[in-house]
């Protein structure tokens, strides 16, 4: 069987994720290609079984991927496609999976499974905050140090299950339809207005004396945003603000302007290949669920949130001090 998979990675969680699920399909006989949305026109449908992958920004998939399958042609005869969502947090999994689903039946694909798992925040934002935030909010972000071994184990249990849902679908069964929430994708829609706000207000900041202008956050930047006039120029008009330009720069000479501190990526491995091992470390201390998050991951635990969607802002968000 024919997989192919379509996804946007900026720091290597996604895509380490997929290489687990590309390895166990490959060890089940089955051919899956990994191609990456920067360098793909349109979606091919010369295969069995498509699959979409993307880290979740503000609530949503990434803007990449969304205009990727926004501008494929809309298809006329049937492959069922798969949703894969790598967030930095189980709260950002609400309404992400719709919007994806609702994407892809814009463009007449059937969703017939989704799959999950967590991230290391990527957000410099988040990542400012977290350094001196409290253990409660730490654990918030479950997602730090994941992708790792408990999501391999998942990982490896869904490919035999899509394989299975797959078999069943093109065999006319009936198969389980995935879960679609109407009050999920309404808390995105606030949520994502919200978090895209923040990060358009939040420019980049470049700190010429550790700049040494080599052109890597140039050649990385997924949408060729970036300029070296000699130091990096962004063109908004093209950012997507998926922050990965100031995640690889090997100098830390990006910042988002105000956000006060970020040393969090010192001694952080680049380049990619060496992401497997940042994410097979597991850290203990992080992986216990809290139960707060347990109750903030249900139904209620939404209503909670719009509550406090006033104080959140200043909860997460450490402001630089420009008495500092
Ligand atoms: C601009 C931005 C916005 C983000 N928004 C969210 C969010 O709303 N919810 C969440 O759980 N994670 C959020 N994240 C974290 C990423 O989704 C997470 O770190 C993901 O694993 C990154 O995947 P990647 O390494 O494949 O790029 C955000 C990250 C960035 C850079
Ligand atoms: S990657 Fe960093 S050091 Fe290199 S040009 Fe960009 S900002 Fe400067
Ligand atoms: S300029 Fe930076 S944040 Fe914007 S799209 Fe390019 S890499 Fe992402």
């Amino acid at each position: 069987m024919k997989i192919r998979i379509y996804y946007f990675s900026s720091t290597g969680n996604t895509k380490c994720g997929l290489l687990m699920l590309q390895n166990n399909l490959t060890l089940m006989g089955h051919n899956c290609e990994l191609l990456t949305v920067e360098k793909e026109d349109t979606i091919r449908d010369d295969c069995d079984l498509l699959g979409f992958a993307s880290p979740v920004y503000g609530g949503c998939p990434a803007k990449i991927v969304i205009d990727f399958i926004e501008r494929s042609k809309r298809f006329t005869h049937k492959v069922p496609a798969f949703t894969v969502l790598c967030p930095c947090s189980s709260i950002g999994y609400w309404g992400s999976r719709e919007v994806f689903m609702d994407v892809l039946a814009s463009r007449n694909i059937q969703v017939i499974a989704n799959l999950g798992f967590l991230g290391n925040p990527s957000h410099p934002i988040v990542l400012g905050s977290l350094k001196k935030a409290s253990t409660f909010i730490k654990s918030l972000f479950d997602g730090i140090g994941r992708p790792d071994s408990t999501d391999a184990a998942e990982i490896r249990d869904f490919s035999e299950k899509l394989i299975t849902i797959y078999q069943d679908y093109s065999n006319g069964k009936k198969i389980k339809k995935p879960r679609y929430s109407r009050q999920k994708r309404w808390v995105s829609k606030i949520v994502r207005s919200r978090e895209i706000a923040l990060i358009n207000s939040s420019s980049m900041k470049v700190l010429q004396d550790k700049c040494v202008q080599c052109g890597i956050c140039q050649k990385e930047c997924p949408v060729g945003a970036l300029s070296l006039n000699p130091y990096p120029e962004k063109d908004l008009s093209k950012c997507f603000h998926c922050q990965k330009c100031i995640n690889v720069c090997p100098k830390h000479a990006l910042f988002p302007n105000n956000i006060l501190q970020i040393d969090y990526y010192k001694g952080k491995a680049h380049p990619n290949e060496e992401f497997p091992n940042q994410h097979t470390e597991i850290r203990e201390k992080h992986r216990k669920k809290s139960m707060l998050l347990r109750i903030l991951s249900t139904g209620t635990g939404m209503v909670i949130i719009m509550m406090m969607q006033g104080i959140t802002n200043k909860i997460l968000i450490q402001r630089a001090n420009p008495e500092r």
